[in-house]
């Protein structure tokens, strides 16, 4: 069956390459939208969305996570990041950051999904990020972190979602059928 819902969450994968090329403003927010369109649990609608392009603001953000992981000793995680050219945000020109209240996790996620799902129709990268959630939580980081970010009081990191056109090409992961289970 070919349709475009359908195409694009079978091509949808994680991106952690992006070419130096600008999303279009209508673009962007377009993707913000549709994060604001997805479903939340008694219509709560519990996610603001904050879009970033200041380059100079992801940069500082990669390295406090750096930093956090450095400070705790989780050394597995130093070297996944460091396996990954040091990159937390993958150079993408834009990150949605998605702030939430009420502990909203499931939603959250829902409407990361739909920004990157979206994205995959639209032609462009992207990947859902978590990472990031350290700086907003380590107490001595957080503050600082939801102040540069303008997030709205009682408002905490939900995930990121950052976005742009992939540098390079890859597959989507393999699904595994033996996960679905029929009871008729
Ligand atoms: C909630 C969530 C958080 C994630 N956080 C990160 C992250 O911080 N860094 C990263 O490189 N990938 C992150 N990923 C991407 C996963 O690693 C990726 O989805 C998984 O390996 C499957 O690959 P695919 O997205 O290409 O299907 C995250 C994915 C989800 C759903």
């Amino acid at each position: 069956m070919s349709n475009p819902a359908i195409d694009a969450i079978f091509t949808r994968r994680s991106v952690r390459a992006y070419t130096a090329q600008k999303v279009d403003n209508e673009t962007v927010d377009l993707l913000a939208k549709t994060a604001l369109a997805a479903p939340s649990g008694s219509n709560s609608q519990p996610v603001n969305v904050i879009v970033v392009r200041d380059r100079a603001l992801i940069g500082e953000a990669e390295k406090a996570v750096i930093a956090y992981f450095v400070k705790t000793g989780e050394s597995a995680v130093v070297d996944r990041i460091k396996s990954r050219n040091n990159k937390v945000f993958y150079d993408a020109p834009v990150c949605f950051f998605l702030a939430v209240k009420n502990k909203a996790s499931t939603d959250t996620g829902i409407a990361a999904e739909n920004i990157s799902i979206a994205a995959t129709a639209l032609g462009l990268g992207s990947i859902i990020l978590g990472l990031p959630n350290v700086i907003f939580n380590d107490p001595e980081t957080a503050a600082y972190w939801k102040g540069k970010l303008a997030f709205p009081e009682d408002y905490e990191f939900g995930l990121a979602v950052a976005v742009g056109y992939a540098a390079g090409t890859g597959k989507p992961h393999d699904i595994d059928l033996k996960k679905i289970s029929y009871i008729d």
